[in-house]
């Protein structure tokens, strides 16, 4: 298991687990235990997804310590503000059943009060709730507004990445900034699977296309989150050792198309879409 040392000197995997993972013939039991055999020890949920009770009630009775685990969680956009995120707070990590959470990340930037929700973070970090705090869907002009007023700078950045977004403008200013970038979606949920150039590269190395683009975002220094709801290919998605070459890893820097999955954080969100 590889970990990157964030900017407060937390250790997280690099590699997580995407904990809406569905499927039709196993139970969201079966499908964690399945996550949990594989060897993840990082749980992604948030607010938003619906599922923090059954991932909760799964934790507690999967026979981890809990710092065997590294959990995060989001405050959804309808949670945002001091109170309100104090009160969110409460409520995750009620239904997850944890005196404290790894990373707390704001779900979205675009929802006021803004500094009101990171500022609640800031004191829950502050007071010992959450050992990392951090943004998803944080772009440049986001994260400069929000450190105009931060005391603590985000430990993470969690933004839609895989070879045909590849996020390489905004990944190099989080570098400067000392911010950890980690890709959700890292597989581009699935659609990227089928590039021509990526099966090429997979089949000379002898793995998937998604060992293949995963391996690409560690060489890159990015954490990732994949989710499956099949066992093998949850087990693969974790099973990493091996490297690109220079030429290969520019090969698929190459694949960069611009083509999001979801709209940019700024245009599509509306607060009635928490
Ligand atoms: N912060 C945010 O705003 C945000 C937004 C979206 C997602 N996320 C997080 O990111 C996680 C992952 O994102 P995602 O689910 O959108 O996309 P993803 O992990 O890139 O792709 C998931 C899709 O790829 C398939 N897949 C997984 N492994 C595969 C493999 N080895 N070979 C072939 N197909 C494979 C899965 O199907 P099977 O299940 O059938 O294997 C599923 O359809 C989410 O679970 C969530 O935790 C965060």
């Amino acid at each position: 298991m590889e970990f990157v040392t964030l900017n407060n000197g937390v250790k997280m995997p690099m590699v997580g687990f995407g904990t809406d993972a569905a499927n039709a013939e196993l139970t969201y039991n079966e499908v964690m235990a399945a996550a949990t055999e594989a060897g993840y020890r990082m749980f992604d949920t948030a607010a938003m997804y619906g599922n923090q009770d059954e991932l909760g009630a799964y934790l507690v009775n999967s026979g981890l310590d809990r710092s065997d685990y590294f959990l995060t969680s989001k405050v959804a956009q309808l949670e945002q503000g001091y109170e309100n995120t104090l009160q969110a707070f409460k409520r995750t990590t009620a239904a997850l059943q944890t005196d404290y959470l790894d990373l707390y990340l704001v779900h979205w930037p675009k929802f006021e009060p803004f500094f009101e929700t990171w500022r609640a973070l800031e004191h829950l970090y502050k007071e010992g709730y959450v050992r990392a705090i951090g943004v998803s869907n944080f772009e440049a002009h986001h994260l400069d507004r929000l450190l105009t007023q931060a005391t603590v700078v985000p430990a993470v950045d969690q933004i839609e990445t895989h070879p045909y977004f590849n996020q390489h403008v905004l990944h190099n200013y989080l570098t400067e900034l000392g911010i950890q970038h980690q890709a959700w979606s890292p597989l581009g949920r699935g659609a990227v699977l089928q590039d021509e150039t990526l099966q090429g590269i997979a089949t000379r190395y002898g793995v998937s296309v998604a060992q293949v683009i995963l391996r690409w975002h560690i060489q890159h220094n990015v954490a990732v989150i994949p989710k499956s709801g099949n066992p093998a290919r949850m087990a693969q998605n974790i099973d990493l050792q091996f490297q690109l070459t220079p030429t290969d890893m520019a090969r698929i820097d190459a694949l960069q198309r611009g083509e999001r999955i979801m709209g940019a954080p700024d245009q599509n969100y509306t607060e009635d879409s928490w």
